[in-house]
């Protein structure tokens, strides 16, 4: 018997689907490159410089020859600095020891998980929540347990849903605040409120995915897991500097778990030990000085954030036939686009998904938006914008939305 080249790939990596924001992200590069003048919310990440302290520290220890291997969890300076900053900033008891320091945030969740979930396991997510998770816990041979939220309960789960989506099989619990994609957060009695429920389920640990803690508007305040006694012990906390520190191509992120002794911790070295081995060895002494040395640059960064927030948010509100909760945290706006599924584009497309929706858009008004299918939940109803760009194209960009939704015909 002949072999295919489709029988050559496993079962497990041929069910993983491809990121749907990076295949986004990959055509809009390609449609600017054939000259196309293409405005882009599609991206998650910042358009900012990552902070010259941060640079500086990373080309200055490559070119001072930190080019060999390092420990596999990370340099033992970085991950007590990172330890100091959970510890300050996120009210989080941990040392360097229950810290590891992965290749991206996107790394330390999937190592996460794969140091919690068996076979059989179930995993408790609120959705729409971010693309990666669901792919990440089958890989562990885990089953998603959807906890559905609307734009009517800002995206934020009742801690009764969790609680009724809680069986003695659940393993894990995926928190995500502020929220990818729905650009919303929880308050500090939610978070309370849903750690209450989650500590009365003995096996359930809680992965708190905080990526964007430190992009919060309108005074907000954004409570960690990880400080809250009754769960300290069973959270694994995610954080990293892709979002905050305008780095998501240094692919460096880290993963915080006092709890049970620090096994998780352990548990993720040894695979990361057989995986990608550790971080790049020079971005060592940059994660000590992002974490000691850019508070300022921090929060400049936030408060544009929240200006550009404000911004697409009044700009979104105006679009006919089309409704949207306001940014609380990340850089996300979600709006509801299902009103004009049934229509018909003015380039003559039927519009009748967030896919189509968004294939239209980028097709004849060359404005980039992630449909929202791959969220789950009611996502398919939904289109993610980044306002991680500049106002002039935050106002171009919705300008063109506008006008093309305008022109759309019943
Ligand atoms: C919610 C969330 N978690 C984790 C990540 C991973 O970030 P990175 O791997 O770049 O650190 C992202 C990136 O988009 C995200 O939105």
């Amino acid at each position: 018997m002949t072999a295919t080249h489709l029988d050559s790939i496993s079962i497990r990596a041929a069910a993983v689907a491809p990121s749907a924001t990076l295949a986004l992200t990959a055509r809009v590069r390609e449609l600017r490159a054939a000259g196309n003048d293409v405005i882009g919310f599609g991206a998650g990440e910042p358009d900012f410089t990552t902070p010259t302290p941060v640079c500086n520290a990373a080309i200055e220890a490559l070119q001072g020859g930190m080019t060999h291997y390092v420990p596999v969890p990370g340099a033992p300076d970085s991950r007590s600095a990172v330890a100091d900053v959970f510890r300050v900033r996120n009210g989080i008891e941990c040392t360097a020891d229950d810290v590891i320091i992965s290749n991206g945030g996107k790394f330390s969740c999937y190592l996460a998980i794969q140091a919690l979930v068996d076979p059989g396991d179930e995993v408790v997510l609120p959705t729409p929540a971010w693309l990666s998770y669901k792919p990440m816990v089958e890989l562990a041979g885990g089953t998603v347990v959807e906890v559905e939220t609307g734009p009517g309960d800002n995206f934020l789960a009742k801690p009764e849903a969790i609680a009724a989506a809680m069986t003695s099989k659940t393993k894990l619990v995926i928190i995500n605040s502020p929220s990818n994609p729905c650009g919303t957060m929880y308050s500090p009695g939610q978070i309370r409120d849903i750690a209450d429920v989650i500590a009365g389920h003995d096996r359930a640990w809680i992965m708190s995915d905080e990526i964007y803690d430190r992009l919060v508007y309108g005074g907000r305040e954004h409570l960690s897991f990880g400080s809250l006694s009754n769960v300290a012990n069973r959270t694994i906390t995610i954080n990293g500097l892709s979002k905050t520190w305008a780095a998501t191509g240094w692919r460096v992120g880290w993963a915080c778990a006092p709890g049970e002794g620090g096994a998780v911790i352990k548990a993720m070295s040894r695979l990361q030990s057989q995986s990608s081995s550790s971080i790049t060895s020079f971005l060592n002494p940059a994660v000590v000085a992002a974490c000691t040395k850019t508070d300022d640059e921090i929060e400049a960064m936030r408060v544009i954030f929240e200006q550009r927030a404000g911004l697409m948010f009044e700009l979104v509100s105006a679009w006919p036939r089309v409704t949207c909760p306001p940014p609380a945290g990340a850089f996300y706006v979600f709006p509801d686009v299902s009103g004009t599924f049934g229509c018909t584009s003015p380039g003559g497309r039927p519009i009748s998904s967030a896919s189509t929706f968004a294939e239209a858009l980028l097709e004849e008004a060359a404005v980039a938006v992630v449909p929202g299918e791959s969220f789950l939940g009611c996502g398919g109803n939904h289109v993610r914008l980044s306002f991680a760009t500049d106002e002039d194209s935050i106002g171009m960009g919705c300008t063109r939305v506008l006008e093309w939704l305008g022109a759309l015909q019943d």
